[in-house]
């Protein structure tokens, strides 16, 4: 099983800088970064799944491109949740006509952070929700099968006090209200040794999210966690307090993505063994 970082906050060099893990830059083809996530899962009988898809189509369809793929060879996509960052590429995938995974509330009402000095719209683009009418969607707010060996968390309990999801508002039917992002769910990888967990922004709080993991799949190892751990700006306490947790769940390796922040990856990558260094246009193969 292969998972492959299509798009994500910066690109891959020409060379791995792991034995598990490939880059597939080379001068004639480089791939495009950008604020945002998209994950390819390729698993061994041929059939994909697609976590996210980017800020753009531009650099979303760039990238598919450089692999030789079409938005016509997946057999489904999973949306993390409803922030521009992770659905900017659907409309070619809803036009596809491919099996979209989502929560019910993804694609309702405006959302905005308010981390900075004044509110940013970070809703998913007007042309997604035009084009959500013509969509196969598959809305659920429960773990489901997208295809053998692939299925979604469903919503993600918040069970401990530290990770708190914070700086958001929606607009809920002309009410600002918090965003506490319920929307949120990962996928889940059945390989031969355990789990392997994507996560688009863990704004439930990674810790979170593999707790979850292991009680919806009690005593599986986890192989692998990926994905944007949301931690910019995270003190070195949390950070520190979160990668114990992760060890003491039995996470083998983590990739931290995206909106993990430099100050979390770097931490991650001095002191946790099982470290993965995955920008976009790089590959690792699972066991
Ligand atoms: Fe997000
Ligand atoms: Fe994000």
């Amino acid at each position: 099983m292969k998972i492959i970082t299509l798009v994500d906050n910066i690109c891959g060099s020409a060379s791995p800088p792991t034995r598990l893990v490939k880059m597939l830059n080379r001068p004639d083809r480089q791939f495009m970064a950008e604020q945002g996530l998209s994950i390819i899962i390729e698993m061994e009988n041929g059939q994909r799944v697609l976590f996210d898809t980017g800020s753009s189509e531009q650099v979303f369809l760039h990238n598919l491109h450089l692999l030789g793929l079409e938005p016509k060879d997946f057999n489904a996509v999973v949306v993390s949740h409803g922030h521009y960052d992770h659905v900017g590429g659907l409309v070619p995938m809803i036009e596809a006509g491919i099996p979209i995974f989502a929560h019910p509330k993804t694609f309702v009402g405006k959302r905005y952070s308010t981390a900075g000095e004044t509110k940013t719209d970070i809703s998913p683009p007007q042309r997604v929700i035009d084009a959500l009418a013509k969509a196969k969607l598959n809305l659920s707010t429960q773990s489901v099968e997208v295809i053998p060996g692939v299925k979604t968390s469903g919503e993600i309990s918040h069970t401990n006090d530290f990770e708190q999801t914070l700086n958001f508002i929606r607009d809920d039917e002309g009410s600002m209200l918090e965003d506490t992002i319920h929307d949120e769910q990962a996928v889940y990888i059945s390989t031969k040794r355990g789990l392997a967990i994507i996560s688009g922004c863990s704004h439930a709080g990674i810790v979170n999210i593999v707790t979850q993991a292991k009680k919806q799949t009690p005593g599986a190892r986890i192989q692998m966690v990926m994905g944007g751990l949301h931690m910019m700006g995270a003190s070195q306490d949390r950070i520190r307090k979160t990668m114990e947790m992760l060890k003491n769940l039995n996470v083998d390796r983590i990739a931290p993505l995206h909106c993990s922040g430099f100050e979390a990856m770097k931490m991650i990558s001095d002191r946790f063994v099982g470290f993965e260094l995955m920008p976009a246009g790089s590959e690792i193969e699972l066991p």
